[in-house]
């Protein structure tokens, strides 16, 4: 003996602190990975049909990828969708984004098809093809390319699918 004695209570108690931090962190880990993959899996329940869940969120309910050219990229609070645009019923309008302002056009189905439309703006009524080629490649009906503002889309044709028909829902 030396004449050193061990402090129990505080070895306990050190123990017992350091024990209780890792149920914590263990805990902190577990909720946010179950939150990550529950986010992974499951879709937003709000969403009553894929292709709202893409105009809404750029992600779709298969699982596919959904990705765009979007330049304006840095955007604080991460993608962009359609309706960040287009608005969250299609009409579009007038779009405040970084340092710039635009306007987005009406999108609706119904707008796109129109023979008036087709007038105001100068280019033919759109059709189903061409309403998807303005969303991948960004063309309109008569070839001319969407300005700037206007990402280029890659998704499935599933999706793609999906997402006209929401626009043709929209009213
Ligand atoms: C960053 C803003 C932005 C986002 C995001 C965006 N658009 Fe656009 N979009 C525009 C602008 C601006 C135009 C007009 C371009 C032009 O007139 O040259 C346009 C044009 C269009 C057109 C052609 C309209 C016409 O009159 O010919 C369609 C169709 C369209 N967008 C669909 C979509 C869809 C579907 C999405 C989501 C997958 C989307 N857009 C996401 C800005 C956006």
């Amino acid at each position: 003996m030396n004449g050193k004695r061990t402090n129990w209570p505080l070895v306990i108690g050190g123990a017992v602190l350091v024990g209780l931090l890792l149920v914590a962190c263990l805990w902190v880990v577990w909720s946010g990975m179950s939150a990550f993959l529950t986010s992974r899996t499951t879709p937003p329940p709000e969403y009553r049909s894929n292709g709202a869940q893409i105009y809404f969120t750029a992600t779709s309910q298969r699982g596919t990828p959904i990705t765009s050219d979007f330049r304006m990229g840095m955007m604080a609070g991460g993608r962009v969708a359609c309706v960040t645009c287009h608005g969250p019923d299609g009409r579009g309008g007038q779009v405040r984004m970084m340092m710039s302002t635009f306007d987005a056009p009406d999108i609706r189905y119904e707008t796109l098809t129109s023979e008036e439309h087709g007038a105001e703006d100068e280019h033919e009524p759109c059709t189903d093809e061409t309403i998807k080629r303005a969303i991948t490649v960004g063309f309109e009906p008569d070839g001319e390319p969407l300005d700037e503002p206007m990402p280029r889309w890659t998704m499935s044709q599933a999706d793609l699918d999906d997402l006209l028909d929401f626009l043709k829902a929209l009213d």
